[in-house]
């Protein structure tokens, strides 16, 4: 097995291993309860739309997965999930298929298993706009996210040490593909200058992907055999903190939340933070490793719980989220002190 395949394989492993847990920073999030919704459960809308795509829910299935064979059986799982729940679904990177074709089996099994249903291709952003058309046709993607992943490439013992190029790449691939582009973080947040900065180029569609799930400065750092790395592992701006830089951001791009969304209630507060749809990766992947069956049962509830939720807010349409009474404290209430975000 390859260096690459085997890194696929550690990272799935690795994230589970590392599988958070605890508190993240929706908990300083609360909604105000007002007593009387003026909102029936079915008068409520889980439509969303991120420009001219169009999901039936408000979250969908995040990167993760592809590049050797064994993430390839994981890709499969998630692309019978994805598939049974009509959520939509994002590989992992394609860079393995494009230097092996040989791995390009483990992400077309995604499409090959859900072949209508809504997928993005993933690639880094060291790559140009020949490699992103050649990620696109690889699955007949629907969208391509990039990454922007610094951290962790400069955590990852063999990983890049080179980032002038990236804003280039981004640039001519927004200008170059004729499918929607996302560019997303993978767990270290952004701020409002990299939100203004990626707008200024012309990208219309951010994940912001925060801090407080998974954590790939932690599972470089395991990966590291010389010498560790531990202080970048607490790098980064959480999710909640990125969706509020988003809102101070002059970007009128659509934000798209990601980074320890757990449950619905942390969908619901993302939205009402401004996200169009959250991405949720590491707790889709600990609930399909255990039971794809179960897994569609509970998101198909989650959907139904998120109706209910947004019932008593009063929303009857994600968009209506924007607009709920909400409570900041913690830490995401002294950042906004400290960033003068009213
Ligand atoms: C990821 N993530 C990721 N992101 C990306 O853009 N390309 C990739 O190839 C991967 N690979 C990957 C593998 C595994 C095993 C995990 C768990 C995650 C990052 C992911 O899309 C997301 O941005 C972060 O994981 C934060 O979300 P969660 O995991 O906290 O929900």
């Amino acid at each position: 097995m390859s260096k690459n395949n085997n890194r696929k394989n550690e990272h799935v492993s690795l994230s589970e291993k590392f599988y958070p847990e605890g508190d993240t920073s929706f908990k300083d999030i609360s909604f105000i309860h007002h007593s009387l919704p003026e909102c029936d459960v079915r008068d409520v809308s889980l439509a969303s739309t991120l420009g001219n795509l169009h999901f039936t829910s408000p979250f969908f299935i995040n990167a993760m997965s592809g590049g050797s064979k064994w993430t390839g059986k994981v890709n499969e799982k998630l692309a019978i999930i994805a598939r049974e729940t009509d959520l939509a679904i994002a590989t992992g990177s394609v860079s393995a298929a494009l230097k092996d074709p040989a791995q390009s089996e483990s992400f077309q099994i995604v499409r090959k298993t859900n072949p209508n249903g809504l997928i993005f291709a993933n690639l880094g952003a060291g790559h140009g706009l020949e490699n992103a058309k050649r990620a696109v046709d690889l699955l007949n993607a629907d969208a391509l996210q990039i990454h922007l992943n610094a951290p962790q490439e400069i955590v990852m013992p063999e990983g890049d040490r080179e980032f002038s190029q990236w804003i280039e790449n981004v640039r001519s691939i927004v200008e170059g593909l004729k499918i929607p582009v996302i560019v997303k973080e993978v767990g270290f947040g952004m701020s409002r200058e990299t939100i203004d900065l990626l707008d200024s180029i012309g990208v219309t569609l951010i994940d912001v992907s925060g801090k407080g799930g998974t954590n790939f400065a932690q599972i470089e750092n395991y990966r590291r055999k010389d010498f560790k790395l531990d202080d970048f592992e607490a790098w980064g701006q959480s999710t909640v903190v990125s969706l509020l830089e988003a809102q101070e951001s002059k970007t009128r791009a659509s934000i798209i939340a990601s980074g320890g969304i757990r449950r619905p209630m942390e969908i619901v507060k993302a939205s009402a933070l401004g996200a169009s749809i959250s991405g949720l990766s590491s707790q889709i992947m600990h609930m399909a490793l255990d039971d794809v069956d179960e897994t569609i049962v509970s998101l198909t509830s989650w959907k139904e719980e998120i109706k209910r939720i947004m019932t008593l807010l009063g929303a009857k349409k994600i968009e209506d989220l924007k607009h709920t009474d909400l409570m900041i404290t913690g830490d995401s209430s002294e950042w906004c002190d400290n960033r003068d975000i009213n």
